[in-house]
């Protein structure tokens, strides 16, 4: 009896949640919104969602300064910025490792003083690639670890930290993305995973403290799905994880396009894609045994596949 009504409860919960998603769906691409004045800086900007956020950004007509370690790169992306905007529009970049301990302070000084305040801050770098392999609990594990949670994790702490007095002078808003990684346990990317879940307690929390005390500024957390950025692609190849490739990969340009109008709308949580993002942690919180042997499945290496196959 228990159980024909909890199992009644989960699938009600999945069709609701399916028949959002379809009222979702239909309400079509974001709505752009004139953002000229607007003075936002991007991190991890030289490459994949970072570079199409700035240059959404710059579409919109607002002033942009990127960061990233590839200076090459991020030449290139404000040579295009300039292409998209119109010439009353800042447009810059800072070479950082966010690795660096002092190096926060320096970007977010320089953007302040290049675009003469701040309205936008969007926390987007990420170090995923050396964390997707076994974790044995090595001395290299471990430094590994630091590493990632430096740059995935202190890094964006700092930066909010040194920019919140800026934002709060402009009611401005602070935008961090996260994953889908900060709902969903993965084999072979404990670290990634562990600064994902870490960023979303903190931003989370630092949320309900500012919303205590009636600050002006907001907080946007992005749960984002697959991506297909150059990047991501390449490191799920490289370590063989083709089931996962198996999923669609949604366009890092809409991708861009969700995240800015959920931040110009000051949306406490974004889900994109929305259906992949609401729909996973639901129902490994309904049925999580089903689940994690799915989950287990879609992250065997394309290696083990073979020995399997060869041996069956
Ligand atoms: N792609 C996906 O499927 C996916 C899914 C969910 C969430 N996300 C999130 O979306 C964000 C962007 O992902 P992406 O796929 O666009 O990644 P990406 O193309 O690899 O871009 C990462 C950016 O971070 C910069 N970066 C890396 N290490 C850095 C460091 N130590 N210091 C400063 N900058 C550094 C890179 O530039 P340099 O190498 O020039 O420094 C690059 O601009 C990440 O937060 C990621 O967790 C992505
Ligand atoms: C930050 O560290 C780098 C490298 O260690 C150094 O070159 C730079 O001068 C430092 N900046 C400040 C402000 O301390
Ligand atoms: C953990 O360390 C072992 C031994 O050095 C290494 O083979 C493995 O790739 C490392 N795992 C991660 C996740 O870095
Ligand atoms: C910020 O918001 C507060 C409260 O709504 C308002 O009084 C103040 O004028 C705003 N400041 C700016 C710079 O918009």
């Amino acid at each position: 009896m228990m159980t024909g009504v909890s199992s009644w409860v989960k699938w009600s919960a999945v069709v609701v949640l399916l028949a959002g998603y379809v009222a979702y769906s239909n309400i079509g691409p974001p709505p752009t919104t004139d953002l000229t004045g607007q003075r936002v800086l991007v991190t991890g900007a030289s490459t994949g969602i970072g570079e199409q956020i700035a240059y959404h950004y710059a579409r919109q007509g607002a002033s942009v300064v990127v960061t990233a370690r590839t200076e090459a790169r991020l030449r290139r992306v404000v040579e295009k910025c300039r292409e998209l905007g119109r010439k009353e529009q800042i447009f810059s970049y800072f070479v950082a490792d966010m690795a660096g301990s002092n190096a926060t302070k320096e970007v977010i000084e320089f953007g302040e003083a290049a675009l003469g305040g701040l309205d936008f801050l969007v926390l987007n770098h990420m170090y995923l690639m050396p964390s997707a392999n076994t974790w044995t609990g090595s001395d290299h594990n471990l430094t590994m670890l630091r590493h990632v949670m430096d740059v995935n994790f202190h890094s964006y702490v700092q930066l909010a930290s040194h920019a919140l007095p800026i934002l709060e002078r402009s009611n401005g808003s602070l935008v961090v993305i996260s994953s889908l990684s900060a709902k969903m346990y993965q084999p072979y990317f404990v670290a990634y995973v562990s600064s994902k879940f870490a960023l979303t307690g903190f931003f989370g929390s630092l949320r309900l403290e500012l919303e205590m005390r009636g600050s002006g500024v907001s907080i946007t957390v992005c749960f984002l799905g697959f991506i297909g950025t150059s990047n991501a692609v390449t490191s799920l190849k490289r370590f063989g994880l083709t089931r996962v490739l198996a999923v669609e990969p949604t366009d890092p340009g809409v991708t861009a396009q969700n995240i800015v109008a959920g931040a110009v709308a000051r949306t406490k949580d974004v889900y994109f894609p929305y259906l992949q993002t609401r729909l996973t942690p639901l129902i490994r919180e309904l049925f999580p045994g089903v689940f994690d042997s799915y989950i287990r499945y879609l992250y065997t290496k394309s290696y083990d596949i073979n020995i399997a196959s060869e041996q069956g």
